[in-house]
C-alpha cells in the first residue's frame, strides 16, 4: 500500500484521513489496530489484537439485534448494507448472518483494511464496499438493500450531511426492509463540549499543527463528533417515507418526540443504551 491519499478538507473528515493513512502502511493487522484501533472501540494499549478488536464487534452486533428487537430479521437471506464500516469491526459478524454486506465508508483505506478483516473472520464472498467519497451520498441504487444499518458514525458528519445520507439510507432500502441507525443527542455536558468541538475543528485546518492535532486522541475526541441530532430533527426530514417508527434510547433519561403523526412513533426506553445516544429503527414505507 503506502500510498499518500489526498486528503478532504473539510474538518469533520480529518481524524478519518489521518486514521485512514495509517492503516494505508504496511502494518499488520494487529498493528492497524495498535495504531487506529481507538478511532473505533476506544481502546488502546500495546497488546491490543485485531480478533480482540473485532470480537467487541461481535458482541455488540449480537447486543444490538436483542436490544432493538432484530430477532426476527432475516439476515441470512439479506443484503445489509453498513454505513461507516471503518476497518470491519462489525462488518465481519454482519457477513457471518446476512446474505450479503455493503460497507460504506468516507474512507477508501478504512475499507480496504474491512475487506481484510472479513476475509480474516467472516465472510469475504459476501462483502461489497462502497466509498463514501463525498460523506454524503451512497452510489447505490434505489431499493438494493434490506437493512441500512449504521452505528457510531452518523453523529461524525456534518448535520446536513448525516441527514442525507439518512434520506439516502431510506433511498437504498426497499420498501419494508428496515433502517437502523444511531444518532447522538445532546447532554448536559455539550454546554462546553460543543463550542469546544468546534474549537477544536477550527484548529485542523491550520497548516502543519491542524494535521498533528487531528491525530491527537484528545483532540479528535473533543472535535469528532459534528453534530447532534434530536428525533425530532431527523422525523421531520423523512417521517412520510417511513411505518412503524420506533426510537430506542437510554432508560436513564426522557427522549421526548413532538413530530405530527406522534402515534405512530413508539419510544422504547432501553438498558445499555448510551444515554447521550438513540437508534431510530423503521419499515421503508
Ligand atoms: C467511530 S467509527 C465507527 C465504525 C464502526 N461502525 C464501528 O463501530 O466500529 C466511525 C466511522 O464512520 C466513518 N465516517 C465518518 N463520516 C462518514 C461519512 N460522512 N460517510 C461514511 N462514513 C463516515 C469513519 O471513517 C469511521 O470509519
Amino acid at each position: 500500500m503506502k500510498t499518500r491519499r489526498a486528503i478532504h478538507l473539510r474538518a469533520h473528515h480529518l481524524p478519518w484521513n489521518n486514521a485512514g493513512n495509517l492503516a494505508d502502511n504496511d502494518l499488520s493487522a494487529d498493528d492497524v489496530v495498535r495504531e487506529t484501533g481507538w478511532v473505533f472501540n476506544n481502546e488502546t494499549g500495546d497488546e491490543l489484537t485485531h480478533q480482540a478488536f473485532v470480537e467487541t464487534g461481535d458482541k455488540e452486533v449480537q447486543r444490538y439485534i436483542r436490544l432493538l428487537q432484530l430477532e426476527s430479521f432475516p439476515f441470512e437471506t439479506s443484503t445489509v448494507l453498513e454505513i461507516g464500516s471503518g476497518i470491519g469491526r462489525m462488518t465481519s459478524s454482519l457477513t457471518n448472518r446476512s446474505k450479503k454486506v455493503i460497507a460504506a465508508d468516507v474512507d477508501s483505506a478504512f475499507l480496504e483494511r474491512c475487506r481484510q478483516t472479513v476475509a480474516r473472520f467472516g465472510r469475504i464472498d459476501r462483502l461489497n464496499t462502497l466509498h463514501v467519497a463525498n460523506g454524503k451520498t451512497l452510489a447505490l441504487g434505489d431499493d438494493s438493500v434490506d437493512m441500512a444499518f449504521s452505528y457510531i458514525t452518523l453523529q461524525h458528519c456534518q448535520p446536513q450531511d448525516a441527514l442525507n445520507l439518512v434520506r439516502e439510507a431510506i433511498r437504498v432500502t426497499r420498501k419494508g426492509g428496515l433502517v437502523v441507525l444511531n444518532f447522538r443527542t445532546w447532554v448536559r455536558s455539550d454546554v462546553a463540549l460543543v463550542p469546544l468541538g468546534i474549537t477544536v475543528r477550527r484548529l485542523w485546518k491550520v497548516p502543519v499543527l491542524g494535521k498533528r492535532l487531528a491525530r491527537w486522541r484528545w483532540s479528535t475526541r473533543l472535535g469528532w463528533q459534528a453534530n447532534r441530532l434530536k428525533p425530532d430533527t431527523v422525523l421531520a426530514n423523512v417521517e412520510t417515507d417511513l411505518s412503524d417508527i420506533k426510537i430506542f434510547h437510554s432508560i436513564k433519561r426522557d427522549l421526548s418526540v413532538a413530530n405530527l403523526r406522534k402515534s405512530a412513533v413508539v419510544t422504547v426506553p432501553t438498558n445499555r443504551i448510551n444515554p447521550s445516544h438513540w437508534w431510530l429503527v423503521a419499515q421503508v414505507s
